[in-house]
């Protein structure tokens, strides 16, 4: 039987409440019944917008990244590698492979979530807006990416309109950046943004619960990585009454490095 319509059953209630409460309803009904049936919904298109394609990558392509990342001998042979890779859809509509930057030698690694218009175009992470906000806090402690930092992001390739990345663009570049960490065995590795720290953490708790706490981060073979998520540069140039909470953060990984013994240059 066909569902009765909505619409119909809706004005067949409002007549009756008129009804009831003495409303002279005239010849309205039968001109509601002979009205003719609504036009069925037809399916809408799914919006060609934001929306994310949900589907993981293929098994052979996630495979792929895996092989590709873990016969890389060397940060040069993981660049290599990603330069060469073909299994993130994020890398058709990017200008450049965003891989790194910074010292090679740094004890202290920061992993970022995905680049912007300035790093496509650039090729390096964190050189827009956010990026030289996040170089003037850590030069305040005394690191830099010319002498101690090394920088990298979970993505190498912009997501088009700066777009959240899907589920399937993460797990395609996390072996490279799970590479990275491993090759690099950085004494102290800071996650920028509630992305980073979720995706590296494998933790569903936002920035807010994650910031400013010794963590650890895990890779798939190594030995345990001292840890601390920080908020997003990008975030705090929108909120900058949490920089408070950020300066925070970086006095407690000054604490940190010095426990380590990991050296710092002047505090500028
Ligand atoms: N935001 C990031 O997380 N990474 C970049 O490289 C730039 C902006």
């Amino acid at each position: 039987m066909a569902e009765p319509d909505p619409c119909r059953r809706a004005a067949e209630a409002l007549l009756d409440w008129w009804a009831l409460t003495g409303v002279d309803l005239g010849d309205s009904r039968q001109i509601m019944r002979a009205a003719p049936a609504p036009i069925p919904a037809q399916p809408r298109p799914a919006p060609a917008s934001r929306a994310q394609p949900a589907s993981p990558p293929k098994a052979a392509g996630l495979e792929d990244a895996r092989a590709a990342a873990s016969a890389a001998k060397s940060l040069a042979e993981l660049r290599a590698a990603l330069d060469a890779f073909e299994g993130c859809p994020l890398k058709k509509t990017a200008r450049n492979t965003v891989f790194a930057d910074g010292a090679e030698d740094a004890e202290v690694m920061l992993v970022g979530e995905a680049p912007g218009k300035d790093e496509d175009e650039i090729g390096k992470p964190f050189v827009g807006r956010s990026g030289q906000l996040m170089d003037r806090m850590f030069a305040a402690i005394g690191l830099s990416r010319a002498t101690n930092l090394f920088i990298s992001n979970i993505i190498f390739w912009r997501p088009p309109g700066n777009r959240p990345p899907t589920q399937g663009e993460i797990a395609a570049c996390m072996p490279f950046i799970q590479r990275a960490i491993e090759l690099k065995k950085p004494k102290l590795l800071v996650m920028i943004g509630g992305m980073s720290a979720q995706t590296l953490l494998a933790r569903d708790a936002g920035i807010t619960r994650l910031r400013g706490k010794r963590l650890i981060y895990k890779g798939p073979d190594e030995a345990p990585v001292n840890a601390m998520a920080m908020f997003h540069p990008a975030y705090l140039l929108r909120r900058p009454q949490d920089k408070r909470m950020a300066w925070a953060d970086m006095l407690l990984l000054e604490t940190w490095l010095d426990e380590l013994g990991v050296k710092r240059g002047a505090r500028l």
